[in-house]
């Protein structure tokens, strides 16, 4: 079957933050956005069909999402998509996947504690970290004896791996993922892998859920030969719903696993599920991946068609299409711009268009464009930054 990606939908006047949000994070409200990762595109017809289903029904009552059918669809989609044997007794359900992180980070961290992660780094991630009062210790993703450095600082208790990372795109190698859960072993530290984007990866790379590494037993998690460890994500990125709420994991250790259960359950009171989000989910894994893989070839040819114009503007850039998902991070570093406010004053007040400072990142100089849009707005969005970079580089040499 072959999906429409190319018409435009109209998002103004639905309260969404990519379009109707503008000012959030932006002066002025008339801007073309290419920012919050979320996509313009409407969710797979399958999952349309599904909601309409669930709406027609009309009683929305209190939900377990501990049934066969949202477990199955889980235990099916890792074993068909990533060639992952999961363990669905280890399955937890939150809000949302920053909710998740929230939760792991109180139950394995104190106050003051260092949290690691890769630089630059997803800023949610950070807004968590620093919102828990627990200290963001950030390392270049080459950086592995930074890593081993901070890691082994003996109040560094979490790690927070971005797999696929956001913003880079960067698809984490076998060879990278046991030598980071071997770190998280020899120093004790709990991992929390963030799997959001990991349907999004291109042809050639291939996502490594962090079950494989941690281990699906974790009754060793304590006793220092295994790891205490979660793996969090959801189908909300892959198939375009965040706001639908919802998210999944999976923890580990059994106690580790029984007690986030019951600070859910309990303390939180988060023990129902956003029932449209589990009815979604299922629709998604269970009749979504053609239109995923639609998805994919899609964006991959937006980020392609940037590929070419920054290739043909900017030849010294050298910028490649991601290893996973719609966000093209570029670094303009060899053009002499290092820094965000030059640059955003020209694509806003210029180009009229909303693009994220690599700033937002921990790394001015950079800038972060979201394509997952129709080629019509990724080809504006392309051109305009092209003549916003041409016009600070220029002025950067002159
Ligand atoms: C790496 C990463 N984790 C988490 C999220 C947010 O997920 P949620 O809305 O479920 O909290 C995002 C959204 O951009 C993300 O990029």
């Amino acid at each position: 079957m072959t999906y429409d990606f190319d018409t435009p939908v109209d998002r103004r006047g639905t309260w969404c933050v990519q379009w109707d949000g503008i000012t959030d994070r932006f002066p002025v409200a008339d801007l073309l956005p290419f920012t919050i990762s979320d996509m313009d595109f409407r969710s797979p017809p399958q999952v349309l069909d599904a909601l309409e289903s669930r709406i027609a029904h009309g009683v929305f009552g209190y939900t377990d999402w501990r049934n066969d059918d949202f477990r199955g669809a889980i235990r099916d989609w890792f074993r068909d998509r990533h060639a992952t044997e999961v363990d669905v007794d280890r399955l937890v359900y939150a809000p949302s996947v920053l909710n998740q992180i929230a939760q792991l980070l109180r139950m394995w961290t104190a106050p003051g504690d260092g949290v690691v992660a890769h630089a630059p780094t997803y800023d949610g991630l950070r807004k968590a970290v620093t919102g828990l009062g627990r200290e963001l210790r950030t390392v270049g993703l080459d950086d592995w004896a930074g890593l081993e450095r901070e890691m082994a600082r003996p109040d560094s208790r979490a790690l927070f791996l971005c797999s696929p990372h956001n913003p880079t795109g960067h698809v984490w190698t076998d060879t990278e993922l046991r030598r980071i859960a071997e770190l998280a072993r020899a120093h004790d530290v709990a991992v929390v892998s963030d799997e959001i984007h990991a349907d999004l990866t291109h042809d050639g790379h291939t996502h490594l859920p962090w079950s494989r590494y941690g281990g699906h037993d974790g009754r060793d998690g304590r006793d220092g030969a295994g790891l205490r460890w979660a793996l969090v994500t959801s189908g909300t990125k892959s198939f375009n719903f965040p706001a639908l709420s919802g998210s999944y994991g999976f923890v580990g250790d059994p106690d580790d696993h029984a007690e986030f259960v019951r600070r859910m359950d309990t303390a939180e009171g988060l023990a129902s599920p956003a029932v449209l989000s589990l009815t979604a989910h299922i629709a998604a894994y269970r009749h979504g991946g053609d239109w995923l893989d639609g998805l994919r070839a899609y964006t991959y040819g937006n980020l392609r068609m940037l590929e070419e114009r920054l290739d043909a503007a900017f030849p010294e850039l050298r910028w490649r299409v991601p290893e996973a998902g719609y966000l093209a991070w570029v670094d303009l570093r060899p053009l002499g711009i290092r820094e965000d406010t030059e640059l955003q004053r020209v694509l806003v007040e210029e180009e009229k268009v909303a693009v994220m400072p690599g700033g937002t990142y921990g790394a001015p100089g950079f800038v972060r464009l979201n394509l997952g849009c129709p080629r019509s707005k990724a080809e504006t969005g392309a051109d305009a930054l092209v003549r916003a970079v041409r016009k600070v580089a220029d002025r950067a040499a002159g």
